[in-house]
């Protein structure tokens, strides 16, 4: 086989077969073609597309790229949970120990931070001691033990989607259904669920810009989701202002806490419901979506979802008493407000455009090599719809160092429309 075949087959807008794309995923991930070649034909898939047997082949070869978990001792079955990416996005750590609470098993392995989006382990990471990079056998005998773990990818999940996403992420090559949805699914096929739950987001803060888009996206995750065994659900999600009110690693954990002792703002309410009402039926325990909405709303108030998430932290070597008593969490060094100098209504918060803002600060990286700085981001006081005066705080601004804390503050002055 030849890779300048496979190439100008897409090129041309041809099908490929099973053997060249497996060809081509084998020999990209152990070297042996080059990336220029390897962006190529990504830009050619990019530009003509693939059909549902292709996608599902590229999906099966990047999972197979590496080691596939077994997790059939955890039980019957076993619900994963994985967004398309957002701002202010910390869904999985408020609603995965709620489900754990429930006595269904959670074994999760999550990203970090892709472009302007924030990753689950980045926030994790945020609590001292707490620790994401355990090995395969540990992760499963917690999972026994407690009912749950988090933890961040392994190096051996899916390698060939880690070395195509860096790739795609280099030739502006993100936004593409056939290459998101064999990007999610291959870790997903990979990481041993046999239902899974995708929050499939749209809008300025999400990878797919429209609703439409993101429900050829969730149809095609499904697709590839039967073809390979495994029971999907997709729930669409809007992500056009950042979900909750925190942008930036600690401070999005300190709302997840705050959510967890039951104070929930209202957007990030019903996505953590809806997603884990999902996970529940999928789970086999209750058919009602209502009723599973009712019953994660008892283990938040009678504080078994806490519970478990503390129960985790600490089984992870994290300290709790920054879950206690979330002051002690390092603040930044500066926090200064951006004011409203009209009155009006809110009529836009671009999640991107905060979620670049909130990078910028130090709560991403814009190359592989950067360190998160966690205590930097962004706290919303107003979203949209709500009611502003002259003076009003829009937001809040926590930063490290005065000159971002300035621009920071004249970027976010702009994004908020107020009509
Ligand atoms: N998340 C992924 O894991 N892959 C993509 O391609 C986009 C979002």
């Amino acid at each position: 086989m030849n890779i300048l075949e496979i190439i100008s087959k897409k090129r041309d807008a041809k099908e490929l077969s099973k053997e060249e794309i497996e060809y081509f995923v084998k020999e990209y991930t152990n070297g042996n073609i080059k990336d220029y070649q390897a962006s190529a034909l990504i830009m050619a898939i990019y530009i003509n597309g693939m059909n549902d047997r292709e996608i599902t082949d590229l999906t099966i070869s990047m999972a197979k790229s590496g080691e596939i978990l077994d997790l059939s001792e955890l039980g019957k079955n076993i619900v994963d949970k994985h967004s398309t990416g957002g701002v202010g996005d910390k869904v999985s750590i408020i609603l995965l120990p709620i489900i754990a609470s429930m006595g269904i098993p959670v074994a999760k392995m999550s990203g970090r931070g892709l472009g302007f989006t924030g990753g689950t382990v980045d926030k994790l990471e945020s609590i001292p001691g707490y620790r994401t990079n355990i090995e395969i056998n540990e992760f499963i005998s917690n999972v026994k033990k407690i009912g749950i773990s988090m933890i961040g990818q392994t190096a051996n999940l899916a390698p060939a989607d880690k070395k195509i996403y860096a790739l795609r992420d280099s030739i502006a090559c993100v936004e593409n259904i056939p290459l998101i949805a064999s990007s999610i699914m291959s870790k997903k096929i990979a990481s041993g669920a046999n239902k899974i739950v995708l929050d499939v987001t749209f809008g300025k803060g999400a990878f797919m810009k429209t609703k439409e888009s993101a429900q050829k996206l969730a149809e095609q995750m499904v697709r590839i989701g039967k073809l390979a065994g495994k029971e999907v659900k997709c729930v669409l999600t809007s992500m056009d202002q950042p979900l909750g009110y925190a942008v930036g690693n600690s401070l999005e954990v300190v709302e997840a806490v705050n959510f967890l002792k039951g104070d929930m703002p209202k957007d990030l309410k019903e996505i953590v419901l809806e997603l884990g009402a999902n996970m529940i039926q999928l789970a086999g325990k209750g058919e009602s979506l209502e009723e599973n909405k009712l019953k994660m709303i008892k283990n938040i108030e009678n504080g078994k979802g806490y519970a478990k998430f503390k129960e985790m932290v600490q089984n992870q070597g994290g300290d709790i008493s920054y879950l206690e008593d979330t002051n002690k969490f390092e603040k930044s060094k500066y926090v200064s407000a951006v004011v409203s100098e009209r009155v009006g209504v809110i009529k836009e918060i671009n999640a991107e455009e905060i979620g670049k803002v909130a990078c910028y600060l130090g709560a991403g990286r814009t190359t592989k090599e950067d360190k998160i700085d966690s205590s930097v981001g962004i706290i919303l006081n107003k979203k949209i719809g709500d009611e502003v005066t002259k003076y009003d705080f829009l937001a809040y601004v926590c930063a490290n160092d005065k000159t971002k804390l300035k621009e920071a503050e004249k970027k976010i002055f702009e994004i908020y429309k107020i009509c």
